[in-house]
């Protein structure tokens, strides 16, 4: 699986129709069933709204929409010090995980996204980050300590405040909050990070911004 926190989706379709049927409650071709408990009454006799409620050809526009999305444009990507924080970044050994490039498949379905090099600061693989960040429940072939690498992309626009944070729950409420949670086979990236100088540090902070 490419797509999910523990990368339990195939496809951007499968993981729609999930998304659909666990978050939202509509039903399709893979997700027949309502999603209500025995004892939900309410829920099991509430009208539907067709069946399934969502056809393929829906799920198919989603995907085609969400598929050809622009991800964020770099600000000040060549200033010095985001350079030197892009540096520090290699360096610590987060770019082994987090992968700057990858490309995309020269027979993708959709003729606009074969064969593109695009920046994603993820492998999009699962990685067992220690018992800090587990959730203690196996996913598919996912254990209870193992995420799929967070892409980087554009977390330099995300605002990070009380209500809205980073990691799979949202438990960090800053970039180094998030990086301090790394353990497991981050262990050893995490503790180069933490023990850089000061300086260092809000440099590889103004590089995460500037994705
Ligand atoms: C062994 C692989 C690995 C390494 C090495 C690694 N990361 Fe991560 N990183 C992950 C995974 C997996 C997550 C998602 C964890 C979660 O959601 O619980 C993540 C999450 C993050 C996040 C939060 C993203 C978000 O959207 O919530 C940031 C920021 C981050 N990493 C930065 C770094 C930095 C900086 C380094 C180097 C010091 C680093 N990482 C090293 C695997 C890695």
């Amino acid at each position: 699986g490419r797509f999910g926190f523990k990368s339990n989706n195939a496809s951007l379709l499968d993981q729609i129709a999930a998304a659909m049927a666990g978050d939202l409650g509509l039903t399709s071709r893979a997700y027949p069933a309502q999603p209500c408990m025995p004892a939900q009454t309410a829920c099991r006799e509430a009208p539907a709204g067709g069946d399934p409620e969502l056809s393929e050809a829906q799920l198919q526009t989603i995907a085609f929409y969400l598929a050809h999305l622009q991800p964020p444009a770099r600000r000040d990507p060549d200033s010095p010090g985001v350079r030197r924080g892009e540096r520090h970044f290699h360096a610590l050994g987060c770019a082994a995980c987090h992968r700057p490039q990858l490309r995309t498949a020269a027979d993708a379905a959709s003729p606009l996204l074969r064969d593109r090099l695009f920046e994603p600061y993820t492998d999009l693989l699962l990685h067992d980050m220690g018992e800090g960040l587990a959730d203690g429940r196996p996913d598919h072939l996912a254990g209870p300590r193992d995420w799929r690498t967070a892409p980087l992309w554009g977390i330099g626009q995300v605002q990070a405040g009380n209500a809205a944070g980073f990691l799979h729950d949202g438990r960090a409420r800053s970039l180094a909050e998030a990086i301090l949670w790394h353990g497991g086979e981050a262990q050893a990236a995490r503790d180069r990070y933490a023990a850089l100088p000061r300086t260092a540090r809000d440099d590889l902070h103004g590089f995460l911004g500037s994705l």
